[in-house]
């Protein structure tokens, strides 16, 4: 892949540092449907042009501010007048600003207003309260949309607008296992899910029954399937990784996640592929800036490492 496009909204769990990785993974060949009940910000699947998707979330905000696009209501010039308009508000009356939008937000769930809040939020989180509101607070940028950044915004959402102008894209606003169900053999199913135990709020919750329900999902699925997750960290290992998906294939490599802006707050994170297929081999054996990759396969009865080390 030569270049990640990074889409417009931003979420917790990003996939935009693993998409190559993934996309090597893959090795998607654009036939049947790529189907992503999961998809967040966008990223992983938007970066693999498929000409055929269905990407669902639960959260209808996202949804709605992608089908917005999709329908030409939300434009790359819409998307410069509104930010500069706002952004210039923003600068002069600072947060008071921020703090106006998110409440004509909650009113009105303008997907305009959502994209707003997403790029000047704190840390870009989406989080909604038990009433189903945005609640989280200002990131303390009150020149936050600057004209580089606005531009920058911009041509992410044309990204996406060229997209669904060329490719059949589908937003749907469902639970993960509706839009599962509706995959057929030769489709493709990638899924995200939030990692358990981080970041719950309204639309967005995971716990142990919502993961069994994912692993039976896939599981009687008659495609391929690639299921992101994290394997261990310095403190402890995911426990689903041994109880339910150590039948399937795992492919492992390390990430840093940063947790603040200095550089030593890196926390080493092992990600994890868990695919239903025997991942391309030659792949785990490219070196990519010293990262180990591990290979497990089913039933953890092989293992193959390899680090940049190997010949
Ligand atoms: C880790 S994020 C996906 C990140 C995405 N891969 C990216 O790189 O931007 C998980 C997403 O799953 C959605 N989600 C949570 N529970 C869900 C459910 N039961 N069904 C469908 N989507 C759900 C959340 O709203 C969130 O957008």
């Amino acid at each position: 892949m030569n270049k990640v496009h990074v889409p417009p909204i931003k979420c917790q769990g990003i996939k935009t540092k693993l998409v190559d990785w993934i996309d090597s993974v893959i090795h998607w060949n654009n036939e049947g449907t790529w189907i992503e009940p999961f998809v967040g910000s966008g990223v992983v699947g938007f970066n693999m042009l498929p000409k055929q998707a269905l990407f669902g979330d639960s959260n209808p905000h996202i949804i709605r501010f992608y089908e917005a696009i999709q329908r030409g209501e939300i434009t790359p010039q819409n998307t410069r007048q509104f930010l500069e308009k706002e952004g210039t508000i923003l600068k002069k009356a600072g947060e008071a600003h921020y703090y106006y939008i998110r409440e004509r937000f909650n009113q009105s769930h303008d997907p305009l207003d959502f994209l707003f809040l997403n790029r000047s939020c704190f840390n870009g989180v989406i989080r909604f309260n038990q009433k189903g509101a945005f609640n989280v607070p200002f990131g303390h940028k009150p020149e936050r949309f600057a004209p580089a950044y606005v531009t920058k915004i911009v041509n992410q959402v044309a990204f996406v607008a060229d997209c669904t102008k060329t490719f059949q894209w589908k937003f749907v606003c469902q639970d993960f296992r509706e839009t599962i169900a509706l995959a057929s053999s030769k489709d493709l199913i990638y899924c995200d899910p939030p990692y358990l135990g981080r970041h719950v709020d309204y639309f967005n919750t995971w716990d142990e029954a919502q993961e069994l329900k994912l692993y039976k999902a896939l599981k009687k699925s008659p495609n391929r399937f690639i299921l992101s997750t994290w394997h261990s960290n310095a403190y402890r290992k995911n426990p689903y990784i041994e109880t339910l998906w150590q039948e399937f294939f795992i492919l492992t490599r390390e990430h840093f996640y940063h947790v603040g802006a200095q550089e030593t707050n890196r926390n080493p994170m092992l990600e994890a592929l868990i695919m239903n297929y025997r991942p391309p081999i030659s792949e785990i054996y490219r070196p990519q800036n010293g990262f180990q990759y591990s290979l497990f396969e089913p039933h953890n009865s092989y293992t193959v490492q390899a680090t940049d080390d190997l010949p």
